[in-house]
């Protein structure tokens, strides 16, 4: 493995640019290879088992691509895959993302904390066991945002749509008197001017990008596998859906005008 090689990062769409972003802040030396799943999101209300078939099959597909390690920048995939892709790929190493109720938890005034993420993020074991080993007598207000995740992939950060599902959510949170909003889904944080709009300046909205994007470093560092290239590094998004569309989202959302390449699924697999 040679530290020249790609960190690979993965969502089921747009998402993981949220994860991505803090990568290329904290190592913008890295080569960064993206595979956001179009043809497949949302992964929210899919069964667990057909996004552990995704998660397996992107894994494949980033490691075939030479990744040194591997993001999942996806909570849901998180929830539903990453233990099965570390029994599975005994030898990669793999950063998830897990909601970020510690955090939170210690953070609260009031002990009132929202979480927002997708059906299958609430369903899985990991966020069971964050919220036993976390939550540490803090009540929690869940909302899965349904249709959220399909308003960021089409670029609709403020749209009256956008802010009626943020307003279902959050409204009825902030009666109880939160003060503190998890953002438990990687597409989310491409709202927050929209649901600090919505929850007043007094309401910490907690983002775990950055803290992942660490400990993808800290990962790396320990394995010797830090780029030590000289100039800025190189970013390839693949995507398995329309060029065309994730070319505007990828300029909305993080001002970057690259190529999109595109891939197909062939069963489980994914082929150029
Ligand atoms: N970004 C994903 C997550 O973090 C997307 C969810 C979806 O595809 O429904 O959960």
């Amino acid at each position: 493995m040679s530290s020249n090689n790609p960190i690979g990062v993965f969502d089921s769409g747009v998402g993981g640019l949220s994860v991505l972003r803090e990568i290329r802040v904290q190592m913008p030396n890295e080569n960064i290879i993206y595979f956001g799943d179009q043809v497949h999101v949302p992964y929210g209300p899919r069964p667990m088992e057909q996004i552990q078939n995704f998660s397996e099959g992107i894994t494949k597909f980033l490691l075939k691509h030479n990744s040194k390690i591997i993001v999942v920048a996806c909570n849901t995939a998180s929830a539903a895959a990453l233990k099965y892709l570390r029994e599975t790929f005994p030898d990669v190493q793999f950063v998830g993302m897990e909601p970020a109720v510690k955090p939170a938890a210690e953070k609260t005034q009031t002990g009132k904390v929202g979480v927002l993420a997708t059906p299958a993020t609430f369903q899985g074991a990991l966020y069971a066991s964050v919220v036993e080993r976390f939550a540490n007598g803090v009540e929690l207000f869940q909302n899965t945002c349904t249709g959220l995740v399909g308003q960021i992939e089409k670029g609709a950060l403020d749209s009256p749509e956008t802010r009626a599902i943020l307003e279902s959510a959050l409204l009825p949170m902030l009666e109880k008197n939160i003060d503190t909003v998890v953002l438990g889904c990687t597409h989310y944080p491409f709202v927050i001017p929209l649901i600090e709009e919505i929850a007043g300046k007094n309401v910490r909205v907690i983002d775990p990008a950055p803290a992942v994007a660490k400990q993808v470093k800290r990962l790396l560092e320990a394995g010797g596998l830090l780029s030590q290239r000289a100039e800025e590094g190189q970013f390839r998004f693949m995507t398995s859906g329309e060029a065309d569309s994730v070319r505007v989202s990828l300029n909305l959302l993080l001002g970057i005008d690259g190529e999109i390449e595109t891939v197909t699924w062939m069963d489980d697999l994914i082929i150029r």
